[in-house]
Formats: C-alpha cells, structure tokens, sequence
C-alpha cells in the first residue's frame, strides 16, 4: 500500500484551472487556509444524525469529536448529512428506504472531493444503508457505532428497550398495567441517548460492523453516554487519515472470510435475524459470493455466549462492563478466520487475543455456553423454494417440529381486524400465517412477523405460537417465528396459496416447511393465482416494487447491487 499516492480529492482541490479555483473558492467560505487544499487527506463524515432519528441523536456531537482526531492526523474533515432512518417513527417501515439511503449515501461519496468515509451510525437500519453505499464506492471507510442507552429501569428493574413493547398487550390485557405504569416504563427504559440496549437489531449491526473488522476493536458495545465511546470516535478519526494513507479499502477488509467471521459472531452473541438480509445486501454491494445457506452453514453449529435480552438476560450496557465484542471473538477464535485484516491494521486475532470477561454470566466461555447451537437455522420445503429464516435461540423448543392448522391471514390490516375476535377458530396448536408483508407486498417487508398472539390465548396462558410470514421481526422480539418465507406471497410464492384449515409441518434440525396439500392441489391454486396490484403507481416506492430482490438475496434492489468505484466520468464545468 502506497504512501505517496496522489489522493483523490486533488482532483478537484489541486487543479490551477478554473474549475480548481472554483471547488476551493466556495469551499473557502468556511474559512479554510490555504494547507487545506495541499494534500491534506479530505475525509467525509458521513453523518446518520437527526431528531427523527432518536437513536443517532447524539451523533451531531460526535461528528465534532471524530473531526478532531482527523485534524489531529494532518486531515481535511469534512462532514456531510445523508437520509436517516428512524426505526420508530417512519411508515410504513425503515426497510422501504434502506436502500433509498444507500443511494444517497453511495452517491454523495462518488460525488465529492473525499478520500476517506467515517459513518456515524446507530438506529438498525442507519448501519447498513450507509455501509452498503459505501461499499459500491469502496473508499477507506471506517465505522463508528453511536452505541447503546443505558440500561432501562422500571421500579428496581432493568428493562430492555424494544423487547418490552412485544409484552404491552399482556401486560395490558392480562395484567391489568395501568397508565401510569406504563408512563413509568415509557420513561424508564429509554433515559439516556443511544440505540435500543438489547441484542436487537441496532447492537447486532454494531456488533456486525466490529466483526466484519470496520471499527476500532471493542467499538461496538460501549453505550453512547460513555467517554469512552468518545475516545473511541476520536482515534477513529486520526485512525481513517492514515488508512487513506495506506489506501486502505473496504474491499481489502470485507473479503468472504470476513462475513464467515461475522456469521459466526453473530451467532455467539444471539443476533437478531435481520443480521442476515443486511449481510447478504452488503455482500452484493461489496461482490463477495454469500448466499442465504451460508447464514446456516457458518452459523448455526454455534455455542451462544451472550446472555443477552431478547435471547438472554443482560442488557448492552453489562455486556461492554463484561468485556464487550473482544470476549467473544476470541472465545471464538477456533471458528473465525482469525487471519482476518481489520481497520486498525491487525488481524481480528491480533485484536482480541488478550480481551479478558469479567463477568461470565454475560458472556460465557465457549466450553460452557448458555446454548450449544444457536444462530440461524434456514429452512426450505414447498412453501419457502428459496428459504426462511427461524432463530431457535429465541425459540420454544417443544415447537421446533410441529404440525399444526392453518389460521391465515391476508394482510397485516386483516390480522388486525380478526385476531382478537372471540369467534376465531384457533388454539395454541395452529400456525399463524401472515401473508403481503413481503419486500415487495407490503411493499418494504416489515417487522410485523412476531404478530402479537389472540387476546384469549394470552388470557389461558398461552406465551409462543408458530408464526410464519414473508415479513421481518424486530431484533428485540422472540419466539417461534419463521420469516423471510422466499418467494414472497405478492410474487406467487406457496405462501400465497395457503388457506385456513391446511395442515403446515416445521422441523428446524431437518430444516423443513412443509405445506401438506399435495402436489396436485398446490399446481390447482398456483394456476389460479392472480398477482395483488401494486400498491403505488409513481415515485421512489414504485421504483422499490419494480426492482427489488427477494428476501433470500438481502433484497437490495436489483440495479444496486455491485459498485460502480470512485470515479466519476464526468467533470463539473
Ligand atoms: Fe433505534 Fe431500536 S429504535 S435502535
């Protein structure tokens, strides 16, 4: 790696020509000397910060932080605003625009005077939609996770954000919580700034940025308030000037042993299932060869380590006071590829061969974990050609292989609708069928997959029903619930052909979902199957319906996929 490379901003900022003079001219209106312009490495801070976004609230601060240590390093910080997505607020759902956001992202670096990328991310899908923009790029690119809240407290206990709204209507209808207690837990679990502090899907895309080897070692789970994470910010700053001096890429850190290590990881710390649809949409924005088989090959003969919410009992905050990511990879180690290259220069290896645990209810050692095969299981059959995903970690084990009665439902508006009707023919022995919430059905396929169970059924102590639908589950949620059904429903897939009464067969160790209708009578419904319409006609959302791939694929849009590099064709003039 060359150390005398002419960088590429001095394609704009080095020319003596009259567009040289324009691009350091208008720059000039922020009072920059002269030294700016000479070779300094220009490095963008790509910022995910905005008060829609709750989770990436504090980012504007650390975009200030992160530019003193590119100053520090003898760099040009420039920090720049891309879409942000804000998991709680946006509808339909944050999935509709993750690769909107890519876009935005991929073309604001190609665009610029950049020689170097810092993402400041933190809310799920802020993560992987710059990650996948910056891949089709493929600059030196280091990431800085915004990091967890602190833990929740509700009257003496610790609650988790996110995994608590999945209990609202039994605590509500069951248990008869007040609003005054519920106002206490709204206040309660989410009192500092941060992303939700269980493994759900914010943490595990931190965990999965520290594990493909994009952050600082240990970056991942220090919660947002801490000074630490600060520091963290800082030396990752001086840290992406000298990767560009090192003309250290993306491409040179995310190779296919990369994402093995970051399957296996995943696995270990109890990740949520949407590790695996950004994954594989990185992987084709980057060109590593990864397929949804991969996600249960590499991860699921894994030990779980963490004892982490939802899966487990911690919170993120005890999993940084235990030792963090660095514990589990190097309980790890004889499962990665520990030869792996990282940001910092070392190997993954090199990184955490010494990280101490100091606190073994968090994170066990790989000889005694809380699970022996965790992770994620991918399950084919009739009614899912190309894959579902189920994570037994979060599973009840007597449902695990089941044969049970389909109670269907069209649409999520449908499942409303009827759920709670006293009349609905159901028990705790059917298979909840959730069919249109699919990337392209929905359209956007979101996190409505762990669909809260019948009131009555609540009532009778019923906790976990099989739940199978072509939608997403929040990281924060559990049971027994297999998503991602590919093909999806709005595209002809056996999910679409179900009715209420067919019979559905589920065992995780073969791997198996099974609609037991026969051959014949499946061939019948297929033929009779008629495509729903779209359900827009104009803008970027009929664009996201016409082009986007299926679950299986990461369901990135298909002219996405791939990269284009740094360089742009054209000049301004
Ligand atoms: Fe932003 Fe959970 S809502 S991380």
């Amino acid at each position: 790696m060359s150390t005398q490379r002419k960088l590429r901003s001095h394609d704009w900022f080095g020319k003596s020509d009259k567009m040289g003079f324009v691009h350091r001219s208008w720059f000039r209106t922020q009072g920059y000397p002269d030294d700016y312009f000479t070779g300094r490495p220009v490095i963008g801070i790509c910022n995910t910060w905005s008060e829609l976004t709750p989770c990436n609230g504090h980012l504007r601060d650390f975009a200030e932080v992160v530019k003193r240590g590119v100053l520090e390093a003898g760099g040009f910080p420039v920090e720049f605003p891309v879409t942000s997505l804000g998991e709680t607020v946006m509808r339909p759902t944050t999935m509709l625009f993750r690769n909107l956001a890519s876009m935005d992202v991929e073309e604001s670096i190609r665009a610029n005077p950049l020689d170097g990328v810092v993402l400041l991310t933190g809310c799920d899908k802020t993560t992987p939609s710059t990650l996948m923009g910056a891949c089709s790029v493929d600059l030196p690119t280091i990431v800085v996770p915004g990091g967890p809240m602190l833990n929740g407290r509700f009257r003496g206990e610790c609650i988790g954000s996110g995994s608590f709204n999945w209990l609202i209507k039994e605590k509500q209808g069951v248990e008869n919580y007040s609003p005054q207690d519920i106002h206490d837990v709204e206040t309660g679990v989410a009192r500092s700034q941060g992303h939700c502090m269980t493994m759900g899907t914010a943490s595990t895309m931190a965990c999965m940025v520290e594990s493909l080897g994009l952050t600082l070692p240990g970056a991942a789970a220090i919660p947002a308030v801490d000074a630490r994470k600060k520091t963290m910010a800082q030396m990752s700053g001086r840290r992406i000037v000298e990767m560009v001096r090192e003309d250290m890429k993306l491409s040179h850190i995310l190779t296919r042993a990369a994402f093995e290590n970051a399957i296996v990881i995943n696995s270990a710390i109890g990740g949520s299932t949407n590790f695996i649809i950004h994954l594989l949409a990185i992987a084709g924005r980057i060109g590593v060869e990864l397929t949804l088989d991969d996600l249960d090959r590499f991860g699921s003969k894994v030990p779980l380590l963490a004892n982490l919410k939802p899966s487990g009992k911690y919170l993120m905050e005890d999993f940084y006071y235990a030792g963090g990511l660095p514990v589990v990879i190097r309980e790890m180690h004889p499962l990665l590829h520990n030869d792996a290259p990282t940001v910092n220069g070392k190997t993954i290896g090199e990184n955490n061969a010494a990280a101490p645990c100091y606190n073994a209810d968090v994170i066990a050692p790989a000889i005694r974990p809380f699970q022996k095969d965790a992770g994620v299981a991918v399950l084919k059959g009739n009614l899912a050609e190309n894959g579902a995903v189920i994570k037994p970690s979060a599973a009840s084990p007597h449902l695990l292989k089941h044969r049970g009665r389909a109670v269907v439902f069209e649409s999520i508006e449908d499942y409303h609708a009827r759920i709670d009707d006293p009349g609905l023919d159901i028990d705790e022995n059917c298979v909840i069928v959730l069919k249109g919430v699919g990337p392209v059905g929905y359209p956007g396929m979101p996190e409505v997959g762990n669909v809260d169970l019948p009131m009555k059924l609540l009532q009778k102590g019923v906790r976990d029903m099989i739940r199978i639908s072509d939608g997403r589950m929040s990281g924060t949620a559990g049971g027994t619930v297999i998503l991602h059904v590919s093909p999806e429903s709005a595209v002809g897939g056996a999910l679409a052909l179900v009715k209420d009464g067919d019979m559905i067969q589920l065992d995780v160790a073969a791997r198996r979902l099974h609609l037991d209708i026969g051959e014949e009578e499946l061939a019948r419904r297929k033929a009779q199957w008629t495509p729903p319409a779209p359900r827009t006609t104009r803008g970027y959302v009929r664009f996201y319906i016409d082009h986007v791939q299926q679950a299986h694929l990461g369901a990135d849009l298909d002219r996405l996929r791939g990269g284009s590099g740094d360089k742009v064709d054209r000049d301004l003039h």
